[in-house]
């Protein structure tokens, strides 16, 4: 069997693995990712860092040498699959970063947005298997989206199609880090979920005091993962706020499913994690809201196979495959 290196650029953590034909994660690492504070230079050499951890560990671990390196990257990859020309939450500008990656790593590189990655994953191995159309949507710390039709992951002329968490969804609403007002990414992902538990504090609210006691009262230490747990263990409030998370994701599912009309919609992303506790109330939304519900098909919404994991399997076998391309 073969290995390929696939690495997740999110918007918090930095998630690296070497992966197997079979789409399992042999070896793994993590760090923190750069924030906007730090140059791209910071970020990159994050990125080789986790290449050469995964090295050692493949060869600790016997594993077959890893061909191959595919990134993930939370921002827009252009059509060349070299080039980040944006990216909200992080520093990336024009970054040529396969080509600065190239210099400093010794393996074919491939590059592609970190949903992307996550929808090929799970249509390779997951909850897209035997689908040909497909919308994955990832809730982390902004809203990814990709879009499988015919078997094909959707690209658009210049490589951007699928930026659904910058569709508008409240006119005049929340500003976004990408610079607009009432994107969809204020509404339903890991930072919103976050924020209205803050807010919900800071108003003095007796209802935010379970929460406030997991981070000791300190409000910035709070984190989408203690928003769940305090779900998980009934606290109503923590529960009622993923549930908004999960109503403004059936908004947005229902508006796609008008633009787009797929069999299944898969939800990743670490929000995901949280369940039912997201996907009922984003189901019952979808209901509602689907135009021409009743007499029409509705398509499924579920939970991705691979979970958090689908953007870095991704990146692996997007990699391992455009290596096999090029040889053939
Ligand atoms: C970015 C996307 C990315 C997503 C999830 C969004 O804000 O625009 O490129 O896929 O966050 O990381
Ligand atoms: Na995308
Ligand atoms: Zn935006």
């Amino acid at each position: 069997g073969s290995t390929a290196i696939g690495i997740d650029i999110g918007g918090t953590k930095v998630s690296g693995g070497v992966v197997d034909a079979g789409g399992r994660i042999r070896v793994r690492t993590r760090r923190d990712t750069p924030d906007r504070s730090h140059t791209p230079a910071v970020v990159e050499d994050t990125i080789v860092e986790v290449v050469d951890d995964l090295l050692g560990q493949a060869v600790d671990a016997g594993l077959p040498a890893p061909q191959s390196v595919g990134v993930g990257a939370a921002g827009f990859v252009a059509a060349d699959r070299a080039t980040v020309v944006f990216a909200p939450h992080l520093s990336w500008r024009n970054e040529p970063l396969r080509q600065s990656l190239g210099e400093r790593v010794d393996l074919p590189i491939t590059i592609d947005n970190d949903a992307n990655a996550a929808l090929w994953a799970e249509h390779r191995f997951g909850a897209a298997r035997d689908v040909t159309h497909a919308v994955m949507i990832t809730l982390g710390t902004g809203i990814g989206g990709a879009v499988l039709i015919e078997g094909h992951l959707l690209r658009g002329r210049y490589g951007i199609a699928g930026e659904f968490g910058h569709m508008q969804v409240v006119p005049g609403g929340q500003r976004c880090e990408c610079g607009n007002r009432g994107c969809w990414e204020q509404y339903s992902s890991g930072n919103a979920l976050v924020r209205e538990a803050r807010t919900l504090a800071l108003a003095n609210s007796p209802m935010a005091t379970d929460l406030l006691a997991r981070v000791g009262g300190d409000l910035g230490q709070l984190t989408g993962p203690m928003i769940t747990d305090a779900a998980r263990s009934g606290d109503p409030i923590a529960r009622e706020l993923l549930g908004e998370i999960g109503h403004w994701l059936g908004v947005g599912i229902a508006n796609l499913a008008a633009a787009i009309d797929p069999e299944v919609f898969v939800i990743g992303g670490g929000v995901s994690a949280a369940g039912d506790m997201l996907l009922g109330p984003a189901q019952d939304t979808f209901a509602r809201q689907l135009t021409g519900r009743g007499y029409r098909p509705a398509a499924r919404i579920v939970e991705a196979t691979l979970g958090p994991d689908a953007g870095l399997v991704g990146a692996a076998t997007l990699g391992a495959e455009s290596v096999r391309e090029v040889a053939s």
